[in-house]
Parts: C-alpha cells; structure tokens; sequence
C-alpha cells in the first residue's frame, strides 16, 4: 500500500485511535477531526488521520489503489521523502521539500503519484471538468523565443476568425454539442479592438450558456473589467517562468508594457476582478532549473490560481529555440502531482502539449493528479496552422468528449475505464 489508505477505528483514546487497516492495527493521531466515533472509516496517512470517509468511499479507494504500482511500498521508500509527502498533507511545502519531490524516481515517483490520485479522489470525486478551446486567430505581436506564433515567424500562415465563424463554433458547441465550458484563444492581436472582443463576449454569453475563458494575452486592465461585465468569466494567462531573468531573456519585447511585472500585474488585477485564474508555466525552458520549477508551483500558489495551466516546453520551427530539447514529460507528471497535493481542489488539466510528447499523457495525467481535460474545437482549416509549437496534436476525441459531457459526476472514472480498455486492445 501507498502512504495515505482508509481504515476503520477500532478504539478511541483523546486525541489517539486505533486504526484498523490492510497494513494491520496502528495508532494514529485524529487530533485534525472533530467527533470521531468507533466504526468509523478515515482516510490516514502514516500515522495521522486526513479526512473522514464513508464505507463506500473507502471501497472505492481500495479499487483505485488495486491497479497502482506503488502498492506495498510504504517502507521501501526514502524516510524523507515520506516525511514530504506526509507533510504535503498540509498543503505546504517549502521550495527545497518540492525540490526533493522534482528529483525522486522508482518506487517514490509511483508514491507521489498515488497520494496525488487519491487527493484528486477524496477531494473532487470522479467528475472532469472538460474545455473546448477555441483558437481563433494566429497573429501575434509578441515575439516570445519559444513561440511559434511569434511575430518574426514569418514563415507561418496567418488565419483569424471573424466574429460570425467564432459565434458559430461557440453555438455548436454549447447548444449542439453540450460544452458548458469554452476558451477564446488568439495571439496578442489588437486587429480585434476592445470592443470587438466585448462585443463577442455578449454575443457568446447570450447563446450560450457556458463559462467562458479569456486567453488573449495582455491588455489593458479597462478592457478586461469591461469584458467581465460583458460575461467573461475565465481569464487564462500564463507567466511562463517566475525567474525574472529567465523571462526577459524568453519575452524580448520588454517595453514597459510587456514586462515581468506587467504581467504578474496583470494576473494579480485580474484575480481582484474576480476572474476565474487559469495560469501557470512551461517545464523545460531552455535556460529553466529545477529549482526555477520548484518556484513556480509556489507561484502559483501564492497567485491563487484555481486553475494551474502548465505543460512541457516543445521546440518550435522557424523560432530561436527549434533546435533545443523538449521538457522532460516525467518532471511534467511530477509538476502535476505535487500541484495536486499542494492545490487540493484545484483544476488541472491534462494539456495537449502533454499528449504531443506523450501519447498517453492524458491517461497518465488523470491518474496522478490532473481533472480536467481541454478539446480542440478551432476549424480545422484553421487549428492546422494554429501552430504554438511544432506537430501539435489536434486534441478532440468525440467519444471521451460524449463521457465528459454527459455523465458528469462519474465521468473521471468512466474516462479512466475508457483510457484502460483501450490500454488493453
Ligand atoms: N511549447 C509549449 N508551449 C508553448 N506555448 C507557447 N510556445 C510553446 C512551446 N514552444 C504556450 C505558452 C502560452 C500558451 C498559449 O502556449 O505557455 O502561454
């Protein structure tokens, strides 16, 4: 068994009890709970109880540890690491304890990865949170190193979306399909003006009844309060990398305007706009350390993003850094899984630049944290040049999308199931 398992209590003595469990009867402390009785089932880890549970709940974990490789590993693994994952029950680390967790392999990676799933389990149930992403123009006035999009790449074929194609996907989407989630997504292209964008947004929110993301890039914080108003409800905006250093070396245009402050600004404004925050960074910038990755999780933290929205560097044609190594996906999962036991009821999606390195990156993601999903609705036409990085994956999957949509509160574990047999043919 991995380190966090139900048990049922035997015997209660102040603030100890005897726990009864697969592993045997230990005594754990349930100082953290209130009114615990004799025959009830907790959630422990190690030697302190987590959370109260139900039989069924306790059933159902015992099924999700079955299939997990880190069975039976609890005294194999490193004292310190385990002394971290028990810590991370609290929802803190310090950077250098993230650190440890960016560097364990074997039988601590599987570990890690099982405490994240049952967070994921006890704390959101078995429900996905799925995106359809619309990417409606390629233009770019930025000229990120990374990029694809940028504007010195003058060798991608350019395409934006009217207001009326955008609508449409949109309408099909909510009203056909049964989305109730969309993100706009463009380059930073001002050819939309502020009242275009707002305009939309209207014209979005009163088809369709859905949770709309913004992820445009930088502009001004005027035009985002206008567009809250207009029914925006989302805003994604990474920071891409917390070491300033870093991202002036990454984002060259560094006017006033596009500086590491004006977007750290930007995301804090917005999260005192009351937008949902979707942010987050790229694992495996050239330049980028593990203790650069281990200060972006607490970032995000400390932004309050309730959506962390991250993924692995990719190299880029016709960018400066086509020729540099993609992110590692084994650092990716770990990202995911410490955010999860850090953000214990946040929304992490599984992002498609995981799945264009790994095929069963989505698989692999829900199983170790992640809850959330994102499809590609973009026109075809349109997504093929829609081109962040080099052979980005067109992401939509109708029968996952069918699971998503319509069985809500079992859809992780119907997906999961889905993901398996798959696995298995
Ligand atoms: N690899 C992976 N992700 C990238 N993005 C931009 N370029 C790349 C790349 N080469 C991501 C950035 C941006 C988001 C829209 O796409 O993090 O915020």
């Amino acid at each position: 068994m991995c380190l966090t398992i139900p048990g049922k209590i035997l015997q209660i003595k102040k603030n100890y009890a005897l726990l009864q469990n697969s592993r045997g009867v230990r005594q754990i402390n349930i100082q953290a709970l209130s009114n615990i009785k004799i025959g009830d089932w907790l959630l422990a880890t190690v030697d302190f109880a987590v959370k109260r549970i139900d039989y069924k709940e306790a059933k159902e974990i015992f099924k999700l540890l079955e299939g997990r490789a880190a069975q039976n590993l609890e005294d194999k693994i490193n004292p310190q690491v385990k002394e971290i994952l028990k810590t991370a029950q609290k929802c803190s680390l310090t950077q250098s304890e993230i650190l440890t967790l960016l560097n364990i392999k074997d039988k601590e990676k599987e570990v890690l990865f099982s405490e994240a799933d049952i967070t994921r389990k006890t704390c959101l149930k078995d429900f996905i949170c799925l995106h359809g992403i619309v990417e409606f123009s390629n233009y770019c006035q930025n000229n990120c190193l990374y990029c694809g999009l940028r504007c010195d790449n003058k060798k991608l074929r350019r395409y934006r979306m009217t207001q009326e194609e955008i609508l449409k996907v949109a309408d099909r989407a909510c009203n056909k399909i049964g989305y109730k989630m969309l993100v706009l997504q463009s380059g930073m292209d001002f050819s939309y003006s502020d009242n275009d964008l707002v305009k939309l947004v209207k014209e979005i929110k009163k088809k369709c009844r859905c949770f709309l993301f913004l992820s445009i890039g930088e502009r001004s914080l005027s035009f985002y309060k206008k567009a809250k108003k207009a029914g925006a409800d989302g805003a994604l905006l990474r920071f891409e990398t917390s070491n300033k250093k870093l991202y002036q070396k990454i984002h060259p245009k560094n006017t006033e305007k596009g500086s590491y402050s004006a977007r750290f600004n930007l995301i804090k404004n917005l999260k005192k706009l009351d937008y949902y925050i979707a942010s987050g960074f790229l694992v495996g910038l050239p330049g980028q350390t593990k203790e650069d990755i281990a200060n972006d999780i607490l970032m995000m933290k400390k932004l309050g993003v309730q959506m962390p929205s991250f993924g692995p560097f990719i190299p880029s044609q016709n960018t400066p850094y086509a020729a540099k190594k993609a992110g590692d996906m084994d650092l990716v999962y770990k990202v995911i899984a410490i955010i999860r036991l850090l953000m214990k009821g946040a929304r992490i999606p599984a992002t498609t630049a995981m799945e264009t390195l790994d095929p069963k990156a989505r698989h692999r993601g829900l199983t170790c944290g992640a809850n959330s999903l994102m499809f590609n609705l973009t026109p075809k036409k349109y997504a093929q040049n829609y081109k962040i990085y080099s052979n980005k994956i067109y992401s939509r999957d109708k029968k996952l999308e069918k699971l998503a949509l319509f069985s809500s509160k079992e859809s992780w574990k119907m997906i999961e199931k889905e993901f398996r047999k798959n696995i298995i043919n």
